[in-house]
């Protein structure tokens, strides 16, 4: 059976998340950004960020599939365009995490072509060690190991999303 150890606590990611809403407030001062949640594991990161944000912005989101399971597959696919246009728009791309960074470079490439007055990145977690692809992330919650971690929108096929905090998942089974 997998047990699960927290990493980081419900206070600790809201607080934190506080202080990524004030920091963005004031940069987007006047401003009416486009917040572009990366589905799924952005939900409750979004939901926080956004009401922690005090600005006139709008909501979309895109999705991508590039992972099965704990393991990358090195293959970026798009599922889901944004419906709102973002030309001339200052939109800022919400992640739940960054790992190799294949995901982010695709996204950043991709949106980029459509002529957004800026591009700005805000992810919850980022894996520094990780990281194969060199990408900017302008806003980053937590620097955390190259873990696997679930919760707080993160999974592992699909569980663990609802987690209030953050834990990596440890395989107890005995060996042999
Ligand atoms: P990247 O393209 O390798 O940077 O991976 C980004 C995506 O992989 C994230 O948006 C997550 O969906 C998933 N991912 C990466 N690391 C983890 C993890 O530790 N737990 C759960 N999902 C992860």
């Amino acid at each position: 059976m997998p047990s699960l150890n927290v990493l980081l606590t419900e206070d600790q990611i809201q607080s934190r998340i506080r202080e990524l809403g004030i920091q963005v407030t004031a940069d987007y001062a006047g401003e009416r950004p486009v917040f572009l949640g990366v589905l799924k594991g952005c939900i409750p990161f979004i939901a926080d960020l956004a009401r922690a944000v005090n600005l006139d912005l709008e909501v979309d989101y895109v999705q991508i599939a590039s992972y099965h399971g704990q393991q990358s597959t090195g293959v970026v696919r798009f599922r889901k365009d944004h419906d709102i246009d973002i030309q001339g728009r200052h939109v800022i791309l919400v992640e739940d995490i960054i790992d190799t960074g294949l995901t982010l470079q695709y996204l950043r490439d991709l949106l980029a072509m459509r002529n957004p007055a800026s591009l700005k990145v805000v992810a919850l977690l980022s894996k520094p060690e990780a990281r194969r692809h060199n990408v900017p992330a302008e806003y980053v919650g937590f620097e955390i190991e190259n873990e696997f971690v679930v919760g707080y929108g993160l999974d592992d096929s699909e569980r663990y999303r609802n987690l209030p905090y953050i834990a990596v998942v440890r395989d107890d089974t005995p060996a042999g």
